[in-house]
């Protein structure tokens, strides 16, 4: 055993009991190249994180630079810091003009509970909406909305009340009241086994949260950034949300995360106290000049287009595998769930494929469904080594090899 991973065993705090376990000794492209000599092709890319895969020297330029010009020099907010307050404008001006105002974090949940807390300042109410399924991160009021039972239960009592109510179904949305403060969605669950609501939920969901005067908030810490074939996946529905919740893709590999809205309601957290909402790190210096670089490269070349196109061909070959194992495929842009019909067979799927170089993964609230969400700029030969790997894992199971 490695120094490295007799160390992970030893000291690193585990949170599963069987981690993928790959020693990686560098990345580059879309390929994890681990010590042992082998590559693989990375079809999760950091769950959400590279877009842009590994390595890309724009990105790494703009770290170098900003490294050397400075680190961290003060906590959030208090001086003017150029590529944090370049990121904001660049982020605001990507986003609706009524979502004029960026709040830099340094994680997705960080930035879901910025999000609850302007929400709940703002309207003076406590209660949340949530949905069944949903994944928003493992800080408490993040953890508070996640719409699986088995991940709340051991850590309560947690914030609340928090409603949870089904994905997708608009008879549900009765539930959302005057007693209210913000309604958390993902625009596409993710970890919920990647599921698409349809475009009228949207639209009711809007319709109800003006109504009452609920904060919509979108999480689109996943979903961000061409992901889903939009730049924004809010922009398959032609709605705006109140507030937009960012991470992931943002930092360009580095950690960065972000909740936008308007000056009116984050303004919030100017006043009474003053300095209500702070974080030392968040928006760090070298985070920002990374996501300055990978968002260049996406708006440059469109890569929400190319996850659309390329997502759709692979989704069409990807259904060649329903049958006796997969029940079904379903996917938008570069989101794609294969759903099995039984969870061992779904792990037995991604060990059989990471076997043959191609790593991909479960999710996390529908156990039945296997995730493939590989960088935006994989190439087609790359996919084409990814989809041979997963028919071969998928003859395997079914006793053909
Ligand atoms: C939709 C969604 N929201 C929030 C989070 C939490 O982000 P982080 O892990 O950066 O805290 C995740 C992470 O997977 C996510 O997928």
């Amino acid at each position: 055993m490695s120094e490295a991973r007799d160390s992970f065993v030893r000291h690193l705090a585990q949170t599963s009991e069987s981690p993928i376990g790959l020693e990686i000794d560098h990345a580059q492209g879309s390929w994890l190249y681990a010590t042992d000599g082998r590559r693989y092709l990375d079809l999760i890319a950091g769950i959400g994180v590279s877009a842009l895969g590994h390595g890309h020297p724009e990105v790494i330029a703009a770290i170098e630079q900003q490294a050397r010009r400075h680190l961290h020099v003060m906590v959030y907010g208090e001086y003017v810091i150029e590529t944090q307050a370049k990121m904001a404008a660049r982020v605001a001006s990507l986003l609706p003009a009524a979502l004029d105002r960026v709040y830099l974090t340094n994680s997705g949940a960080e930035a879901i509970e910025g999000a609850l807390k302007t929400a709940r300042k703002y309207t003076g109410r406590s209660a949340l909406v949530a949905f069944e399924g949903a994944y928003h991160g493992d800080t408490m009021g993040a953890l508070a909305l996640a719409g699986n039972e088995a991940f709340r239960a051991p850590f309560g009592p947690l914030p609340g009340p928090v409603r949870h109510l089904a994905y997708g179904d608009a008879r549900a949305l009765d539930a959302i009241d005057e007693q209210v403060a913000a309604v958390v969605i993902e625009p596409v669950q993710a970890e919920g086994g990647v599921r698409i609501p349809g475009v009228e939920f949207m639209a009711a969901l809007r319709g109800r949260c003006d109504e009452t005067g609920a904060i919509l908030i979108f999480d689109e810490v996943l979903t961000g950034f061409g992901r889903t074939g939009r730049l924004f996946a809010f922009e398959h529905y032609h709605i705006v949300p109140d507030m937009v919740v960012l991470a992931k893709a943002l930092g360009g590999g580095m950690p960065l995360g972000a909740f936008c809205a308007s000056g009116k309601l984050v303004g919030t957290l100017s006043r009474n106290p003053p300095l209500g909402h702070i974080t030392t790190f968040g928006g760090h210096p070298v985070s920002c000049a990374a996501g300055l670089a990978a968002l260049d490269f996406i708006i440059n070349q469109r890569l929400w287009e190319r996850a659309e196109t390329i997502g759709e061909r692979l989704r069409r070959r990807l259904e060649g595998f329903i049958g006796p194992e997969v029940l079904a495929v379903r996917g938008i842009g570069l989101l794609i769930g294969i759903e099995f019909r039984e969870a061992a067979r779904a792990r037995q799927f991604v060990a059989e494929t990471i076997a043959r170089g191609v790593v991909i993964n479960w999710t996390l609230n529908a156990e039945r469904v296997v995730r493939i969400a590989p960088p935006l700029t994989i190439s087609e030969e790359e996919l084409d080594f990814a989809v041979e790997a997963m028919v071969e894992a998928l003859a395997t199971l079914r006793g053909g090899r």
